[in-house]
């Protein structure tokens, strides 16, 4: 399968380097807006480089989008390679608005191709364990959780896009949207929700609390004004065991 690559800033680092793990896949060109970064993908991957995305769906024989661009392009560039029959994968979140969602997957219906959000946390082992305990009740039943997602305020995205609401949309869907992700697909919608955020100009805190029947999670996605490791992580209460 011939693999395209679009935005090779930061996170496409671990995407190029995933890539060469899969033997049926190569990464035949890559294509940013920035040269340097076109530079160095181009000595990761050895494929080709291009300044201009249209040029080179054009040009090469794509099976797979992999779209590594900042959030608020995503959807236009799925649907743009899509209608050409490429499969798509995109890094989270799909979008900040629904509609985008629903054009999205229109797309991919009608034009049969497989379209993915990179919503990660489903296939960690850590997180397949801790879904697998509450299937199975082999801890007895779930109390209480929490989930913690922390890190500083970006300082590196390409134009500051990622501390630009309109473009990110900040800790919710840039931090947080991978726990409620997690949440939704191993317990279903929440029956109720609290929400509390303190924000400033370099920081970002916003704490949520769902609650289930017979349970609840409380979860933390936090972007300080300080120099601070990222961290992520959770602690799920059983009757029975405590699973961190
Ligand atoms: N899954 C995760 O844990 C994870 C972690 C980090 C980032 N992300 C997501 O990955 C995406 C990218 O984040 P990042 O940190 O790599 O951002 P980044 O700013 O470092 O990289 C984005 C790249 O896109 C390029 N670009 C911008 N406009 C373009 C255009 N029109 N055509 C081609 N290239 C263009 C920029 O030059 C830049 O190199 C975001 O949606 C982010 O939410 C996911």
């Amino acid at each position: 399968m011939n693999v395209a690559i679009v935005g090779v800033g930061n996170i496409s680092r671990t995407h190029m380097e995933a890539w060469k793990h899969i033997p049926e896949a190569t990464v035949v060109a890559v294509c940013d807006i920035r040269q340097e970064m076109i530079d160095r993908a181009v000595d990761i991957t050895g494929a080709r480089g291009y300044l201009d995305f249209t040029q080179m769906l054009d040009n090469e024989d794509i099976d797979i989008l992999d779209i590594c661009l900042p959030t608020y392009l995503h959807a236009d560039f799925a649907v743009q390679a899509m209608e050409r029959g490429i499969h798509v994968l995109t890094e989270k979140p799909l979008s900040l608005y629904k509609k985008d969602v629903a054009r999205t997957y229109e797309v991919a219906q009608r034009k049969n191709v497989r379209f993915m959000t990179a919503q990660v946390l489903r296939f960690w082992h850590e997180y397949e364990l801790l879904r697998e305990a509450y299937q199975s009740g082999q801890y007895g039943p779930l109390i209480s959780a929490t989930m913690t997602r922390l890190g500083s305020t970006p300082r590196s995205s390409w134009d500051n896009w990622m501390i630009d609401e309109q473009r990110s949309g900040l800790t919710p869907f840039d931090l947080h949207i991978h726990d409620l992700d997690f949440l939704v697909y191993t317990f279903g919608e929440p029956k109720d929700m609290q929400v509390n955020r303190a924000r400033g100009a370099k920081r970002d805190d916003i704490h949520v609390v769902y609650h289930y029947d017979g349970f609840f999670v409380s979860c933390q996605a936090t972007w300080h004004n300080a120099v601070f490791r990222f961290r992520s992580g959770y602690r799920f209460q059983f009757e029975k065991a405590v699973m961190e």
